[in-house]
């Protein structure tokens, strides 16, 4: 009867879907190295996820923006929140739907979205990582101004 368990284990395998993507709590964990547990970062070394990124969150531009952040990383000077950055991240590596769940994290949590507040969904990260394929984090950094950042 030992290999009752181990046969119910090959079938539930075999009919498992695709692992899911972390959600985007146990993902913001490696963010918060930099940016910290609360969000609010270090002023002048990581930015704070705060009025800069719930202004961001309202427009298509913006929206790219964030998802392009996290794909290929950012750096040179940003002015966020009327504190200047001159700090690099590096890209993170996350699938879409990873980078669709931390956003929504970030979103929801310490910029305070509120109800109007339009998900990210993974489709919508995979569109932005195809029109934004060539960029590089430089690059990056110099659509904040054009997205509505500050
Ligand atoms: C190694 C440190 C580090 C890690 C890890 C990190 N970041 Fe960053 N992040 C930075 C730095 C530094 C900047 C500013 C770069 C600059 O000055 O050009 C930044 C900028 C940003 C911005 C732009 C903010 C704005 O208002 O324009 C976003 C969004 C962001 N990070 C999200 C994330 C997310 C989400 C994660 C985790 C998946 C993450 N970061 C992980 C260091 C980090």
């Amino acid at each position: 009867m030992r290999a009752v368990p181990l046969v119910a284990f090959m079938l539930a395998s075999f009919t498992a879907p695709a692992l899911a993507s972390p959600d985007g709590k146990t993902i913001y964990a490696r963010c918060a190295a930099c940016h910290l547990p609360t969000g609010t970062g270090v002023p002048g070394a990581f930015p704070a996820f705060d009025g800069d990124f719930k202004r961001l969150l309202a427009n298509p531009a913006g929206r790219r923006y964030l998802a392009l952040v996290v794909i290929h990383g950012v750096s040179g000077t940003l002015t966020v929140d009327a504190k200047t950055y001159r700090g690099a991240m590096p890209p993170q590596q996350l699938d879409d739907a990873g980078v669709a769940n931390v956003l929504n994290f970030i979103a929801t949590g310490f910029a305070k979205a509120g109800k109007t507040y339009k998900p990210f969904t993974p489709a919508e990260v995979t569109r932005i990582r195809a029109s934004g394929a060539t960029l590089n984090s430089s690059a990056v950094a110099a659509l904040h101004p054009l997205a509505g950042g500050n």
